[in-house]
């Protein structure tokens, strides 16, 4: 079974992340730029929170606040949830499942290595799953040949 550092190496230890007083509309900006659904919020180099899509929609956009003058601070969601490098990628889908988020980052004891996203791990148990087929379609059409021999 796969785990987060198997991910962390395909896809690299890149942290996107901005600090709390970053106006929503720059942090909109930065993820648009990365291509990519959430900004870690960050200061000092510690995590204070976590920054998505769906904060803008729900916590911006819903309740009339300004992008412009909202600091990202004031609408990121506090309490994140975090992986170690060698959890399993069900582990990672049980906690995105339970918790209904779709990113975590990845910390080595006191270290911040990565993030990853429930795209990511959706991949990774694709892959899981092809890797396993294609040894059950080996092992059966070798079973067959040497029947056949
Ligand atoms: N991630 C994939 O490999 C992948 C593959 C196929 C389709 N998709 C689709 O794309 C859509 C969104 O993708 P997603 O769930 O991967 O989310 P996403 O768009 O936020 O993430 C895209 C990539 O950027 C990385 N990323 C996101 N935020 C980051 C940050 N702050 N710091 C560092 N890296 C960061 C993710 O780990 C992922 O590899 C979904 O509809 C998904 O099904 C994703």
């Amino acid at each position: 079974m796969m785990i987060v550092n198997q991910i962390l190496q395909t896809k690299g230890h890149d942290v996107w992340a901005i600090s709390p007083d970053t106006p929503v509309v720059e942090a909109l900006q930065v993820m648009a730029q990365k291509r990519i659904g959430a900004l870690l919020v960050m200061e000092e180099g510690q995590v204070q929170g976590i920054f998505s899509e769906r904060d803008y929609a729900r916590k911006v956009v819903l309740e009339g606040r300004s992008a412009t003058d909202t600091p990202v601070g004031e609408i990121m969601t506090a309490k994140v949830f975090y992986v170690r490098p060698d959890n399993t990628v069900e582990d990672c889908m049980a906690i995105m499942t339970e918790k209904r988020i779709r990113h975590l980052p990845v910390f080595a004891g006191d270290h911040l290595v990565g993030v990853i996203s429930i795209g990511d791990v959706v991949k990774a148990m694709i892959s899981d799953r092809e890797f396993m087929i294609e040894q059950l379609v080996n092992y059966i059409e070798g079973r067959r040949s040497a029947v056949v021999i």
